[in-house]
């Protein structure tokens, strides 16, 4: 059973005195559970903020299903988004993310064998004219070459980013 922390019960209190609207804490709030669940968002996550927010689930499911910021199955402690949107794929996006499922023998949007990564092509991250681009966890990676991106992915595994 999924509880939050009692900083994330803070953290939703104050969310949803933020809002005029109880539904507009919903992105924050299951992002901040999405954290502490270690990453993905399983129906007992959106049970316990239904509950907390006072919420029906069918609303938290909504925008769970909505948007790409969350993962509905575990991801590897670095999640790899790869961009292929169009200013990303005239740049090289599509290639990029081919290089990387192939130098870290990856599959499309499935955990590593070591746990380390999951690399998910997704559609525009409001980084287009830095183009081609990933974002690592939270962080975004920008104009990369598939060398570049490669490196600092290996960096990241040992620990040196
Ligand atoms: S098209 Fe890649 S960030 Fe917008």
């Amino acid at each position: 059973m999924f509880k939050l922390s009692d900083e994330g019960n803070k953290f939703v209190q104050k969310e949803l005195n933020r809002y005029e609207s109880r539904r507009s804490a919903i992105l924050p709030c299951l992002y901040r559970a999405q954290k502490e669940n270690g990453g993905y968002v399983t129906p007992e996550v959106v049970s316990e903020l239904s509950r907390l927010m006072d919420l029906p689930e069918v609303q938290i499911n909504e925008v769970l299903s909505f948007y790409t910021m969350y993962n509905k199955k575990p991801v590897g402690k670095f999640h790899v988004q790869v961009c292929c949107n169009i200013s990303c794929a005239m740049n090289g996006g599509r290639e990029l993310y081919s290089h990387l499922l192939k130098e870290f023998k990856a599959e499309d949007d499935k955990m590593t064998a070591d746990g380390n990564f999951t690399f998910t092509r997704v559609e525009c991250l409001g980084s287009c004219g830095t183009a081609p681009m990933m974002q690592v966890n939270e962080d975004y990676h920008e104009n990369l070459t598939g060398d570049q991106a490669v490196r600092l992915l290996k960096n990241m595994v040992k620990g040196g980013n």
